[in-house]
């Protein structure tokens, strides 16, 4: 059977989770949940590589209405979240539908309020990463919001500490998953590149990780 793109991650479905947890605490976590508030409410929002369902459980606590697209390219990450969506008991608003794919699988009459890349786009080296992020340009409204969560050394050049788990990130990843990327993008350039600018920002475990909101910069000016 042929490998479905970009999905590499099965291979590490059933303990990305803990493994993530044992050297990052809870600062991923952190991470995403900062972006949760600049979720207008009645949203559509794309969550694409969001793993084995952690943040999903998070949209629907948000108690907002969402139409959610959770855009999965594992099949093991996308089994974890289904099965976490089954188990949630309390009512909710949201509608999530879920799909198996990377960005390809997006159509072109798909628009959203809100895309949210969680520690996807370190995935992807340069040529690869610019056209995945045209594409999810191209799903977002134009006045919506791109909710980024990532590695992102604050400090430049990185202090020695990141530069040890960045190597050590890429170099396990790139061996049990296929990842690409060899170091981490520069990201600025490709929002840049896409007229985005930053509209927030804040930094986790030691300016490593950061979450971070973009918007269009032609909005930006409007407000
Ligand atoms: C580093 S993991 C992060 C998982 C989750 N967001 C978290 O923080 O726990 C990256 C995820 O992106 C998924 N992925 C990789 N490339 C993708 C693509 N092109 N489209 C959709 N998902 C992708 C992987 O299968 C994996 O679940």
């Amino acid at each position: 059977m042929p490998t479905l793109p970009d999905s590499g991650f099965n291979r590490v479905a059933p303990f990305y989770d803990s493994l993530a947890r044992l050297i990052y605490g809870d600062a991923l976590q952190k991470a995403q949940l900062h972006l949760l508030p600049f979720i207008p409410d009645q949203s559509k929002v794309l969550v694409i590589g969001g793993g084995s369902g952690w943040l999903l459980e998070q949209l629907i606590l948000t108690g907002k209405q969402l139409a959610v697209l959770y855009l999965e390219a594992a099949p093991g990450m996308l089994t974890r979240a289904e099965a976490k969506y089954k188990s949630i008991t309390q009512p909710h608003a949201c509608q999530i539908t879920f799909r198996l794919g990377t960005e390809a699988a997006l159509q072109p009459h798909e628009h959203f309020d809100c895309v949210i890349t969680p520690f996807l786009l370190d995935l992807f080296p340069p040529k690869r990463l610019q056209q995945l992020m045209q594409k999810l340009s191209a799903a977002l409204t134009p006045e919506g919001r791109w909710l980024f969560a990532d590695f992102w050394p604050v400090q430049q050049p990185a202090p020695w500490w990141q530069k040890v788990l960045t190597f050590g990130m890429y170099t396990f990843f790139g061996a049990v998953s296929g990842v690409e990327a060899k170091k981490l993008p520069d990201y600025s350039r490709h929002f840049q590149e896409l007229d985005f600018r930053e509209i927030a920002t804040r930094p986790f475990y030691g300016g490593f990780v950061q979450a971070k909101v973009f918007e269009r910069v032609n909005l930006s000016q409007k407000t």
